[in-house]
C-alpha cells in the first residue's frame, strides 16, 4: 500500500456510481486523483468529499469522453497538476436497452463513442509516457454481460462493444507486457447504480442487485498485486440477478411483452 501512496490516477465517470466508489477506494490507498465526468456540479461535490475524507489531492476535470479535445485536456491538466499519470481507470459508460429493430441510430454513436472509443483514445493518450517510464496500470470497466453467450437480448450493441473492449484489453496486455504496463478488465455483474435504475424490468427487484463494494475490492486487489503479476480479468458477478443465467432472461418476461 505504501507503494501506492502519492501515485496519480485518472478515473473517468467518477461523479457517481461505480466510478465514485472506486475513486474512494483508490483515495483510501493514498492515491491522488484526477476525476472526470460531464456534469460539473456532481463532479466537484465528489472531488471535495473525497479530498476532505481521505486527505488526498483531487482534481475534478469536466470531461465528455466522446470528445477527443476533452480527453486531451484531461490528460494535460492532470500532468500539469501531478506530473506523471501512474494509473488510468476507464469507467465512464452509458447503457441502453432496446429491441434491436427499435434502437435509434443516434444511440449506436453514443454507445460507440462513450463505451469503446473513449476508452481506446484515453489509453492511447497516456500509454507512451507509461512506456517511457516502463510502468503503468490501466483498468477498464467492462461488463459481466460479456460472459453471456448469446449476449443478453435487448443489450446487443452495449454488450458487443464491451466484448470488443474486453478483447482489446486482453490483446493490449500482451502487447504492453514487456513495457512493464499492466492492463486489467473488471467485469461487474448487475450493480445498483443510476445506470441500472434507467433500465427496464431487469431492475424490477432492486434488493437483488449488488452494491459497488465487491468492485471496489477488485480495484484495490488489481492495484495491490506484486510487481511481476497482472490480474488480466476480474469478474465480479451478481449471484442473484436472474438475467445473467445462461438462458436469458429466466423468470422475467421479455421487456416488450
Ligand atoms: N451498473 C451496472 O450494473 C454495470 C454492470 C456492468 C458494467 N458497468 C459499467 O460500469 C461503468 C460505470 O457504470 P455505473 O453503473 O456506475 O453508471 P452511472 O451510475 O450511470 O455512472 C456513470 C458515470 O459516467 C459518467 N459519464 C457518462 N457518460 C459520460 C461521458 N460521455 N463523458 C464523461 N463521463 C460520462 C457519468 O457522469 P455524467 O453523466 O455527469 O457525465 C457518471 O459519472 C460503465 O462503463 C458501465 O458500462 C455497470
Amino acid at each position: 500500500m505504501e507503494l501506492l501512496k502519492g501515485k496519480t490516477a485518472i478515473i473517468t465517470g467518477a461523479s457517481r456510481g461505480i466510478g465514485k466508489a472506486i475513486a474512494e477506494a483508490a483515495a483510501s490507498l493514498g492515491i491522488n486523483l484526477s476525476l472526470a465526468a460531464r456534469g460539473e456540479g456532481p463532479l466537484e461535490e465528489t472531488a471535495v468529499e473525497i479530498a476532505n475524507h481521505y486527505g488526498v489531492e483531487v482534481l475534478p476535470v469536466s470531461t465528455d469522453v466522446t470528445q477527443f479535445e476533452d480527453l486531451e485536456n484531461l490528460v494535460k491538466k492532470t500532468q500539469k497538476q501531478f506530473g506523471a499519470i501512474d494509473i488510468l481507470i476507464n469507467n465512464a459508460g452509458i447503457s441502453s436497452q432496446y429491441p434491436f429493430e427499435k434502437q435509434p441510430f443516434e444511440d449506436f454513436e453514443r454507445l460507440v463513442h462513450t463505451n469503446y472509443l473513449g476508452y481506446v483514445r484515453m489509453i492511447r493518450l497516456v500509454i507512451n509516457d507509461m512506456i517511457k517510464r516502463k510502468s503503468g496500470t490501466i483498468i477498464n470497466m467492462v461488463s459481466g454481460s460479456t460472459l453471456c453467450d448469446p449476449l443478453p437480448r435487448t443489450f446487443l450493441v452495449y454488450s458487443s462493444l464491451k466484448v470488443g473492449l474486453r478483447a482489446f484489453s486482453k490483446g493490449l496486455f500482451w502487447e504492453m507486457r514487456d513495457h512493464g504496463i499492466k492492463i486489467t478488465s473488471i467485469l461487474p455483474g448487475v450493480t445498483d447504480t443510476e445506470l441500472t435504475e434507467k433500465l427496464d424490468k431487469i431492475t424490477v427487484d432492486r434488493s437483488r442487485l449488488m452494491t459497488t463494494e465487491a468492485i471496489e475490492n477488485a480495484v484495490k486487489f488489481a492495484l495491490n498485486v506484486p510487481a511481476n503479476v497482472c490480474p488480466l480479468e476480474i469478474s465480479v458477478i451478481n449471484q442473484q440477478t436472474p438475467w445473467t443465467e445462461p438462458v436469458i432472461p429466466y423468470k422475467q418476461e421479455h421487456p416488450d411483452k
